[in-house]
């Protein structure tokens, strides 16, 4: 993975977004597109982008029967976007299935790396076992689910700070880990529950992280950028 700093760029249109990137001199930093943005704008955001040197993270967390998310990741495989993601609970033959799409439709170019979220960092202990009635701990549940991914053909899993440790002890150093859930005052969560600064998350040996409010809501976006840069490399 070449780059580790992705900001998300959650905002309600493309205009919006480039204007930011413009407006705060962000030049070829590497991005996140997430549903809000891509269900929007679709490819003409990811060409764009491109087209200025961003390297991009499709975010779209794909979760569907293995046919659909195969030929889902074909497509997604043809927009030479560097990084895809399913959910890992949509199981192995789906995870699979969209190695398989991926493999396809880079043809002779780079395949995008695919990733696999275990739980969203919105999940927490209390979510899990009284709404969705999982009969696990978070960290168990993520562990579990990391295995199967990588078992299943993906590059590594998105997961909070916290998980690395134990996803890389179970899965290999090798497996890649992307985190989100990142803030510079560990104060601030919005809805995220499980939160990290960028100098935990380099402790914790996670290879790429994902800040989006911190750096897009913060007053100067620039010197929240730079201060991320900073704790992250050089910390
Ligand atoms: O604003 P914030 O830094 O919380 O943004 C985090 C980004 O990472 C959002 O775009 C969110 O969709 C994404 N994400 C997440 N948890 C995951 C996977 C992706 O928060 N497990």
């Amino acid at each position: 993975m070449n780059s580790q700093i992705y900001i998300a760029l959650d905002f309600e249109s493309g205009e919006k977004a480039l204007a930011f990137l413009d407006e705060h001199s962000l030049t070829g930093v590497a991005v996140k597109v997430g549903m809000e943005l891509f269900y929007r704008e679709g490819p003409w955001i990811i060409k764009q982008l491109q087209k200025r040197g961003h390297p991009v993270f499709l975010d779209l967390k794909l979760h569907d029967i293995p046919n659909t998310v195969k030929k889902a990741m074909k497509n997604l495989a043809s927009l030479g976007v560097d990084v895809v993601n399913v959910h890992a609970q949509g199981g192995s033959e789906m995870m699979k299935a969209a190695r398989e799409g991926l493999d396809e439709g880079a043809g002779n170019g780079k395949r995008p790396m695919l990733l696999a979220v275990t739980q969203l960092t919105s999940t927490d202990e209390q979510m899990l076992s009284e709404e969705l009635q999982v009969i696990s701990k978070v960290e168990d549940s993520v562990i579990h689910l990391a295995k199967l991914a990588k078992e299943s053909g993906a590059d590594g899993v998105v997961c909070s700070v916290h998980e690395v440790a134990g996803i890389k002890a179970s899965c290999g150093e090798e497996f890649k880990t992307v985190t989100p859930g990142i803030r510079l005052v560990s104060s601030e969560q919005h809805d995220q529950k499980r939160v990290a600064t960028p100098k935990e998350a380099k402790r914790q040996t996670t290879d790429a992280i994902v800040v989006g409010r911190g750096i897009t809501q913060h007053p100067s976006p620039k010197e929240a950028y730079r201060q991320v840069e900073k704790e992250w490399e050089y910390e």
